[in-house]
């Protein structure tokens, strides 16, 4: 099995233990928790800061793949302030719960919380948060979070946003004012994957990010129109369409 077939197993595996518990209808794919674990692992980011930790799939991803990187995150701070999720997520990180700090809300930060050598996006958009909290987190608030996030952003560091996210992820783009490289990263079963900010790149990492995300757009369309044909044929389920996805926000 290739490294990356390896780091997809993982976050697959992560993915299946979340799955059957409560509250799981919105958590990451596990495409996205392997591309984490792989991350974690090769990059052994020092900080780690999440926004949306849910019921804390992601969470248990980083601290899982720290732990094989010789416990390499030293640093783990979590955003997210729904009720309901901040008791899964205690209940899921059982003893853990201390290795991780959790606040309401990025702006809630300390300007010297990061900076971060990590930063997921998971969470922090109005789709988000059930349709009766929705009008409580406007346009204004998700860039206000997308703002107080970036400014912690350190140098080096990687951004991944799971699933499309393009409307904070142009509030990114707009304000970050620094050099990055971008990649997509998805995988062929349909569903959406990540987006990959590595920032001040080195010349090889560009090469590689730009070789990457050329290949996904010329070929991952085609492939996937390929597997759905086939799949029909033998009258198997299409894609893309597994329950517990996140939809995670805008899929503009
Ligand atoms: C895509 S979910 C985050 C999932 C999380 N990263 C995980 O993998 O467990 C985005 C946001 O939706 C909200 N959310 C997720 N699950 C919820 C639930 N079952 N009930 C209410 N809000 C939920 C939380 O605010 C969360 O931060």
């Amino acid at each position: 099995m290739s490294r990356r077939r390896a780091f997809e197993a993982t976050g697959i595996e992560v993915f299946e233990r979340f799955v059957g518990r409560p509250g799981s209808d919105y958590i990451a794919s596990g495409y996205a928790l392997g591309t984490i674990a792989e991350i974690v692992e090769r990059r052994q980011p020092r900080a780690v800061l999440e926004v949306g930790a849910g019921i804390g799939t992601i969470t248990t991803a980083v601290l899982e793949a720290s732990d094989r990187a010789g416990g390499a995150v030293q640093h783990h701070v979590a955003v997210e302030d729904v009720p309901f999720c901040l008791e899964q997520l205690a209940a899921n990180l059982g003893a853990r719960r201390g290795e991780v700090e959790v606040v309401d809300r990025a702006r809630d930060l300390p300007s010297d919380a990061g900076p971060f050598d990590l930063v997921i996006v998971d969470g922090g958009y109005t789709d988000d948060l059930l349709p009766e909290l929705r009008s409580t987190f406007g346009p204004d608030a998700v860039a206000a979070e997308v703002d107080a996030w970036t400014a912690l952003v350190a140098p080096g560091a990687t951004v991944l946003f799971e699933n499309e996210r393009g409307a904070q992820r142009a509030r990114f783009e707009a304000q970050v004012a620094r050099p990055f490289a971008y990649e997509r990263r998805r995988p062929f079963d349909g569903t959406p994957g990540v987006h990959l900010y590595h920032l001040e790149p080195s010349p090889a990492l560009v090469a590689r990010a730009r070789a990457r995300s050329a290949v996904d757009a010329a070929w991952h369309p085609h492939a996937l129109r390929t597997i759905r044909r086939v799949n029909h044929r033998l009258g198997r389920p299409p894609l893309g369409v597994r329950p517990a996805v996140a939809r995670g926000g805008d899929t503009s």
